[in-house]
């Protein structure tokens, strides 16, 4: 199991899923989820080595030092704290 923070809630998910669900769940704004709009835009402020690496469309998106995009994101196993910029 691996933990999602996000605004001092968090949220256990299964090692390897993508975080949207529950960083959604804990009102991680989203938008279009497929990586173009950048609404879900935040800073894996803490254990963002538990992280897969940057999508294409992450990479695509030129996105600010330290930024993701959320809908993006695979967790591979521990913690990860999300927080907006
Ligand atoms: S929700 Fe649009 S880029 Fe993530």
């Amino acid at each position: 199991m691996a933990i999602i923070r996000f605004e001092e809630e968090e949220r256990e998910v299964a090692d390897g899923s993508n975080v949207m669900e529950a960083c959604e769940d804990m009102g991680l704004p989203f938008g279009c989820t497929e990586g173009i709009c950048g609404t879900c835009m935040s800073v894996p402020s803490a254990g963002a080595f538990n992280l897969e690496p940057m999508t294409e469309k992450e990479l695509d998106f030129d996105l600010p030092k330290g930024q993701r995009l959320a809908c993006q994101c695979v967790i591979k196993g521990g913690e990860v704290e999300f927080t907006l910029d």
